[in-house]
């Protein structure tokens, strides 16, 4: 996602149609589960809405508010966190952070004006791909009934100092890519990559 240009809308738009509102989602996705239940329902040609964007995180510990806040600001409609199933992160109990940084940013958002069901946060293991697909079908209509944000975010925070971009690489994400290979550790059974501090 990049730190300038908006996040383009899903295609809804023809020509003397009345169309219905496509929100656009974020989703922030753990390399080690979240991300690959996704990869498992695109193999198994399970269908899901395509307004979700999926980043992948290493871990849904390494989620920084502020790229929340930057998804906001760049014309999310929404934003989905999603990791491992409590007890199961790979890095010890790095989504219980997650979990605790979701409960405050729900709050925060609220605050700041934007409805807390915009914020969602969905465990789900890698071989939940059909779980997945459902809750982002399921977070795609309760958006799509809230309506469009458009969150004047430039008035209120200070993007320009959130480097969301930068943090994303830095993980190795891709927005749009397939995981990379886990590097002879299965992520189901085996030991996890070695926490760092580029990773976490
Ligand atoms: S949430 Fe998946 S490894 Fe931590």
């Amino acid at each position: 996602m990049s730190t300038q240009a908006p996040i383009a809308p899903a295609p809804a738009e023809e020509a003397g149609r009345v169309t219905t509102f496509e929100p656009v989602i974020i989703g922030f996705t753990c390399n080690w589960c979240s991300y690959r239940a996704a990869d498992l329902a695109g193999t198994a040609r399970t269908k899901y809405p395509p307004n979700i964007r999926l980043i992948r995180l290493m871990c849904s510990g390494r989620l920084d508010p502020t790229f929340v806040l930057k998804a906001f600001a760049e014309g999310a409609d929404a934003v989905m966190v999603s990791g491992c199933h409590p007890g199961e992160c790979h890095y010890i109990e790095q989504n219980y952070k997650a979990l605790r940084r979701f409960q405050l940013l729900r709050r925060t958002i609220e605050a700041l004006g934007i409805e807390p069901a915009r914020l969602q946060l969905v465990w789900a293991s890698a071989g939940e791909g059909v779980r997945l697909a459902g809750e982002i079908a399921r977070m795609t209509e309760e958006v799509r009934a809230l309506g469009p944000l458009d969150w004047p975010a430039g008035d209120i925070v200070d993007i320009d100092n959130v480097k969301l971009e930068a943090a994303w690489e830095a993980t190795g994400g891709d927005a749009d890519g397939p995981p990379e290979a886990p590097g002879g550790v299965n992520p189901e059974h085996g030991a996890p990559a070695p926490a760092t501090e580029a990773a976490l």
